[in-house]
């Protein structure tokens, strides 16, 4: 009897559960109605279960591995260099997620030319704009090396020809929803295509050991394969984020086989595309009230670079049984704790009010270092009294109220001299260590009822 050539199998949309039988509801995800039919031809099915189709690779003594590897591409953007770990890794299969519209493919469109300008070939391949598209964007981000090869093109199989004959130093797909692959029956955007897709891609990118780029849009509904999926097939994952009403635009790592994950790149969205911000701190202080309640400053650490961001907070008397606790740009949880805090140790009576809490400039803080900050600017709400002008707040505070010392406080305190500040508390335990003269007053503080008697 002849072998069946194709095989059926359904696959989730959401998550990418896959089953040879139909079901109503993922059980994986638990999602109903996600799972749709592919037809896998037989070579994609032989691929599957024997392997990748890379040539018999070896084992080899560890110390015996060549390290004289091709030196890194810079992408002659600073910010984009320095998230990347210092460049792109040759072969290396980088994606970049973000939500529509924030500014991806204006991104690598930038990126892209400057890496031709500097002489070396270039191919920008997209599945959502013409070639005419690309040019006017181009043209208003000034983007016009001849080096840069523009197509538009969503077949994969036409895509990898075309990488094969051009020969191209960096690659480009925008976006990876848009690809498709004839070995797949299944529409562009479903997981099996995504990730089929990706596969391929990776293949040809550690072959030929071309640095390629994956643009993947984030939906919140699932329906499209987002690139979550793709996470830990790819080398590098970068995230574009920002609120698409501020102006300004965070690359920051959240994989790198290649670097560090802390880095980020801070950019501003111009009329004529994307400006490296290279003094984040002024620009995210730039429209700071002063001798206003409810606003205060600290440090914070991004990578190896210091930030200084303005923590706000409104404290308003509510009638509700349950106050509102809403906070944009830090863990909920933390705020909480520290509310908790200031209610059993600094007496203040915070349950009939409402906290909204808001990191001005559209930033995310993960860094307990800004507990100070954000005790100080409730209860400067609360209190209706600002605080002195020219004093940020740097420390992490414990259940039991104490301020905790941080790390890198040289660096968080150099950086507020450098942007004017004249005052700051910190941890007295970090105050003990640190040996040179600073450039501004330090306060040490020990407990939290010693730093809001500092700030009031
Ligand atoms: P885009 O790069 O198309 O976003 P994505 O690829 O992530 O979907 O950016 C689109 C937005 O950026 C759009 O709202 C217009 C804005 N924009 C500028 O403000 N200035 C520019 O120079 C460019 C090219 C775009
Ligand atoms: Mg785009």
């Amino acid at each position: 009897m002849a072998k069946k050539p194709t095989k059926l199998l359904y696959t989730c949309q959401t998550c990418g559960f896959q089953t040879p039988k139909w079901m109503g509801k993922c059980p994986d995800c638990g999602e109903w109605d996600t799972l749709l039919e592919e037809v896998r031809s037989a070579a994609v099915l032989r691929r599957a279960t024997t392997g990748s189709t890379v040539g018999a690779s070896q084992p080899v003594p560890i110390n015996a591995v060549d390290l004289a590897e091709a030196p890194r591409l810079a992408t002659h953007i600073n910010e984009f260099d320095r998230v990347l770990g210092g460049g792109l890794v040759q072969g290396s299969l980088v994606l970049i997620g973000g939500d529509p519209g924030i500014g991806k493919s204006t991104l690598m469109l930038q990126a892209l030319n400057a890496i031709a300008t500097a002489g070396r070939k270039v191919l920008y391949v997209s599945g959502e704009e013409s070639v005419k598209q690309l040019r006017l964007r181009s043209q208003r981000v000034a983007a016009s090396s001849g080096n840069l090869l523009v197509v538009s093109e969503i077949d994969l199989d036409a895509i990898l020809a075309m990488v094969t004959k051009s020969a191209p130093d960096v690659l480009v797909i925008d976006s990876i929803q848009t690809m498709f692959s004839a070995e797949l029956t299944s529409a562009p955007g479903s997981v099996g295509q995504v990730r089929e897709s990706t596969m391929r891609l990776m293949l040809m990118a550690k072959n030929s050991g071309v640095p390629t780029f994956l643009v993947g849009h984030v939906t919140k509904e699932g329906v499209i394969a987002g690139p979550r999926l793709l996470e830990h097939m790819v080398d590098t994952v970068l995230y574009f984020e920002g609120d698409r009403n501020h102006v300004f635009r965070i690359l920051r790592a959240v994989k790198n086989r290649f670097g560090s994950t802390n880095e980020i790149g801070v950019f501003e969205m111009k009329s004529q595309g994307l400006a490296e911000v290279t003094n984040p701190s002024a620009i995210f202080l730039s429209e700071r009230p002063e001798n206003v309640a409810g606003s205060v400053v600290t440090a914070c650490m991004e990578g190896t670079r210091p930030i200084l961001v303005e923590l706000q907070a409104l404290a308003t008397s509510t009638n509700l049984g349950t106050p509102r606790r809403t906070v944009l740009g830090l863990d909920q949880n933390r705020v909480a704790l520290l509310v908790a805090v200031m209610e059993k140790k600094l007496g203040l009576h915070l349950t009939g009010h409402d906290i909204f809490m808001n990191v001005a400039g559209g930033v995310k803080i993960i860094e307990p270092a800004a507990d100070l900050a954000v005790m100080g600017a409730i209860a400067s709400s609360f209190l209706d009294k600002p605080i002195a002008a020219g004093t940020i707040a740097i420390g992490e505070v414990g259940l039991t109220g104490e301020v905790r010392a941080v790390g890198n406080m040289e660096v968080r305190l150099a950086e507020a001299a450098k942007m004017g500040f004249t005052r700051c508390l910190a941890p007295a335990i970090n105050i003990q260590r640190l040996t040179e003269k600073q450039q501004l007053a330090v306060i040490p503080v020990g407990t939290v009822a010693e730093a809001m008697e500092q700030l009031y």
